[in-house]
């Protein structure tokens, strides 16, 4: 939860605006949202969407939620609390990425619906949910990380899946069968995606 202490602070608008960025960089700022189980391919799939839009001369950039826990959220760990902020912050900060013209690709978990609806609020028609839809037993099957091992042996608390649960997405703006498609089937959907919406252009 957002408890704003800031008073006597006003919005300074600037001389560049977002229609201005969109227009040099020849297409919109988006926020494509990555959810998913651990291991679901959520980054693989963030990381290969982003090199393709880059080929196709984009401004791109991913936040990944593995990366995002060494800094700027580094003090947080996986309570139902922990996550709300984190996820909070991470939409805060991919509102100020689309902003400035980019096409914004986040990776978390983020298993609550409410707290992934906070940032649909926050940006708007911006929020594009893509749910990575691997269900458990091939993201346990995978284990790239040897986490579900950990977790099943009781070694990692409140682990998604597992000892916390996952809310999978009712209506997201795309479902991704990341269990058992082809990575390079995934980019194109998404991409297609992006071009229907008129968002970026082949
Ligand atoms: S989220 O729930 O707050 O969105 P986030 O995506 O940032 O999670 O981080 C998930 C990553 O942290 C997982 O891919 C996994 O590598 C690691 N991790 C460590 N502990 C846990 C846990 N208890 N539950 C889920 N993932 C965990």
């Amino acid at each position: 939860m957002n408890k704003r202490k800031s008073a006597n602070v006003v919005w300074h608008q600037g001389q560049v605006t977002r229609a201005m960025r969109e227009r040099l960089n020849g297409h919109k700022g988006a926020l494509l949202w990555f959810t998913g189980l651990s291991g679901a391919g959520k980054s693989t799939l963030a990381h290969a969407v982003e090199a393709k839009l880059h080929a196709m001369g984009c401004h791109t950039y991913v936040i990944d939620g593995d990366n995002v826990r060494h800094g700027l959220c580094g003090d947080l760990g996986f309570s139902d609390a922990d996550r709300e902020e984190n996820i909070r912050r991470i939409g805060e900060v991919a509102h100020l990425f689309v902003e400035a013209g980019m096409l914004t690709l986040t990776a978390f978990i983020s298993p609550f619906r409410r707290d992934r609806a906070c940032v649909r609020a926050i940006n708007g028609a911006d929020f594009i949910e893509v749910f990575c839809d691997t269900p458990l037993e091939v993201c346990e099957a995978r284990d790239v990380k040897g986490l579900y091992k950990k977790a099943r042996a009781g070694e990692i608390p409140d682990f998604t899946g597992i000892s916390s649960p996952y809310e999978a997405p009712e209506s997201p703006e795309l479902r991704v069968d990341t269990g058992s498609m082809s990575l390079d089937a995934c980019v194109v959907q998404v991409i297609d995606y992006l071009a229907e919406r008129g968002i970026v252009r082949r």
